[in-house]
């Protein structure tokens, strides 16, 4: 079983969102569960993101580096300059790599965004950047220097590139050389550089938040469903005014803390749960969600959390609210046990209890949920 050696409350503590770590030997025998053939045959197939980053002179010039997307030709993998091939979505792709995701499993999966693999030549690397993500960056076959540089935001240069957001400048703080077991966590917007040694591939277990900005509105938009039209700001012990066109500090401040009662007012808080779930995976369509249900009552069948979907759950004093690509059901406690497995383990034992049909029909119906392997007769 694979597990990252970590102390996960000492690291929430003191590391994550806030400083870089590196752990070597992180994850003890470590077998890349991806070869650098196998994740070049994933990047030729049409529905795979994938991208190749070529650097054809000094790293420091705009002008040095390119940028390819796939799907790519096999011509595309021999190149005459260090190189770095990307495939974004692999835990989607492969279940062996999507195993990879228990080994940040102290983490809600709803932060969890995706596992990239990426595969490097000799020298090969994206440049100098900075992610807005958090991630853990486990290294594969090979070896790759990684640099740690400064703290970046919207204010740092870049290069001028149409397509590669590089730093202009980079101030070296740290260096590590991660082999095979090794993890570097790096929080976001902190400047960070790999250079293959050799031919290396990586493994980025990547965490997405959502946008305040993102937050806000949805909030925003549940409270004004709930809020009585009748509803007006207060303003009960104001003082006299001798300046009757004035609008005072303290008359901001009035609106603002009455606006934030409104906003944390713990009433019906689902928008939270619909908006970190949500993903662009299609519904399943009327013949297979056929498929599927009646696959549910099969001796044989296995039921699994469907690549690239989204589950998770909120306990409320007497139900459970289940969230699944961005939509959202209530349901009795009965159907705990199964979802803490469903999003811990990815997957449903069946036959389930009968007190979870209606979980498992909207699990099925919202294309988070996979029904196969029943016995054809
Ligand atoms: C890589 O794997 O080469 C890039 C990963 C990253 O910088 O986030
Ligand atoms: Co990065």
């Amino acid at each position: 079983m694979l597990v990252l050696v970590l102390d996960q409350s000492d690291f929430l503590a003191r590391y994550w969102q806030r400083e870089p770590l590196l752990l070597r030997a992180a994850v003890p025998d470590f077998v890349p569960p991806v070869s650098a053939e196998e994740l070049a045959g994933l990047a030729m197939e049409t529905e795979v993101e994938s991208r190749i980053a070529e650097c054809r002179g000094e790293p420091a010039s705009a002008a040095a580096w390119h940028l390819e997307h796939g799907p790519f030709p096999a011509s595309a993998f021999d190149r005459g300059h260090p190189w770095t091939l990307l495939v974004q979505g692999v835990d989607q792709l492969l279940d062996e790599v999507a195993a990879l995701r228990a080994l940040a499993g102290f983490i809600p999966a709803w932060r969890l965004d995706d596992i990239m693999v990426s595969y490097a030549s000799d020298g090969g690397g994206i440049g100098p950047h900075y992610d807005l993500y958090d991630v853990f960056l486990l290294q594969g076959e090979g070896e790759r220097i990684w640099r740690i540089g400064q703290r970046c935001d919207d204010s740092t240069p870049l290069l001028p590139h149409p397509d590669l957001k590089l730093l202009a400048e980079f101030d070296c703080q740290a260096e590590y050389t991660l082999q095979c077991g090794d993890v570097l966590y790096i929080p976001p917007g902190v400047a960070h550089w790999g250079i293959s040694v050799g031919d290396s591939t990586c493994f980025s277990i990547g965490f997405r938040a959502p946008r305040m900005a993102d937050l806000l509105s949805r909030c925003i938009d549940a409270r004004l469903v709930q809020l009585p039209a009748s509803l007006l700001l207060g303003d009960a012990g104001r003082s006299p005014t001798g300046a009757p066109g004035e609008i005072i500090g303290a008359d901001i401040d009035n609106a603002l803390l009455q606006l934030r009662e409104l906003l944390t007012t713990r009433a019906d808080n689902s928008w939270f749960g619909e908006l970190v779930t949500e993903t662009e995976a299609e519904p399943p369509a009327g013949p297979e969600l056929r498929q599927m249900r009646s696959a549910l009552h099969k001796a044989g069948s296995h039921a699994r959390l469907a690549a690239g979907a989204r589950v998770a759950w909120q306990a409320l004093d007497l139900d459970i609210r289940v969230f699944a690509n961005g939509n959202s059901h209530l349901f009795g406690l009965q159907v705990r046990e199964p979802l803490v497995t469903l999003c811990a383990d990815g997957v449903l034992p069946l036959p389930a209890d009968t007190g979870c049909a209606e979980l498992l029909e909207f699990l099925i119906r919202e294309g988070a949920l996979e029904v196969s392997g029943a016995t054809k007769n």
